[in-house]
């Protein structure tokens, strides 16, 4: 399991559980400070019933429209500002639907200048239209608690553009007037576009909720803003992908969620995660 953590912002903290409460609920059970991440997904506003396997996952179905998703939403942020250490950071997964709506609200609560990133997470799924270019991505906000005392490790992946780099053995290289410019092994770092497939419907990871997300995006979140032994927290954990990617990172983890079969689905995955052989040591890579 993860390490032991410092305990003297949590003492009297469950933690490593996921519970049936609505969001707010339960956040404001919670002491100070005591999150190291926070990621959430909650209803996007798609106005539709989320279904899967012939079967109701949850509504995101708002009688008041626009204006009562919003009001919804607005009280979690300074729940969720107040539940982070001074390094901590929150990630919200949105879509076209109100993601910039809710930038503003956390801009009002997070503070303008505590904006990380925006990032796009691109994937290639379902049909096109004829009335506009098919909409492929979701809309990652990510904040710090404060800036520059936030977690961030750099990660690196995928490959450099080719043209003009040389290769030394293995290392590629750039010329310059200077000398040989060596690029990092592990290759380019990470931008704020990510390219990580959506789970389709054949995929082993699947666990029958209707808005599961890919265990390689919360992996990649994780890494960079926290480390081992840290505590990541998802109020809206869904089928528990949070979880389950905190578990094998090495990080603690608390999950929360409205819907009775949520709460059961993250549990069996949980548990049948945990009855394999203990995860690996999964580092995050660092800048050098
Ligand atoms: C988009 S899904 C999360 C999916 C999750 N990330 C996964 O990978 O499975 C949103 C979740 O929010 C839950 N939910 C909706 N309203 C809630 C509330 N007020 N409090 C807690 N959970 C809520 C739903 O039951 C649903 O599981």
């Amino acid at each position: 399991m993860a390490r032991p953590r410092d305990t003297s912002r949590t003492a009297r903290l469950a933690i490593d559980r996921v519970v049936c409460r609505e969001a707010l609920a339960f956040a404001r059970s919670l002491p100070d400070a005591c999150c190291d991440l926070i990621y959430v997904d909650p209803p996007f506003f798609t106005g539709s019933l989320r279904t899967a396997r012939g079967r109701v996952g949850f509504a995101d179905r708002w009688t008041g429209g626009l204006k009562q998703y919003l009001a919804f939403l607005h009280p979690h942020w300074p729940e969720f500002r107040r539940l982070l250490a001074p390094h901590g950071s929150l990630w919200v997964h949105l879509d076209w639907h109100a993601a910039h709506y809710v930038k503003i609200q956390l801009d009002t609560v997070f503070g303008y200048d505590n904006f990380l990133n925006e990032i796009i997470w691109h994937y290639r799924t379902g049909g096109v239209s004829r009335r506009w270019f098919g909409r492929k991505h979701d809309t990652i906000l990510a904040y710090a608690r404060t800036l520059g005392r936030h977690r961030f490790d750099v990660l690196r992946g995928g490959r450099y553009r080719t043209d003009g780099l040389n290769l030394d053995g293995h290392r590629p290289y750039k010329s310059t007037r200077r000398g040989r410019l060596y690029f990092h092994p592990a290759g380019p770092a990470l931008t704020d576009v990510w390219d990580i497939p959506f789970l389709s419907t054949v995929s082993l990871e699947r666990c029958g909720w209707p808005t599961q997300k890919p265990l390689a995006l919360l992996e990649r979140i994780i890494s960079a803003a926290t480390r081992p032994g840290d505590l990541v927290a998802d109020f809206f954990c869904g089928s528990g992908t949070t979880l389950i990617a905190a578990r094998r990172l090495r990080r603690h983890w608390l999950g929360c969620d409205a819907a009775r079969r949520a709460v059961q689905l993250s549990t069996r995955r949980l548990r049948s995660a945990a009855s394999k052989s203990p995860p690996p040591l999964v580092r995050a890579r660092r800048h050098e």
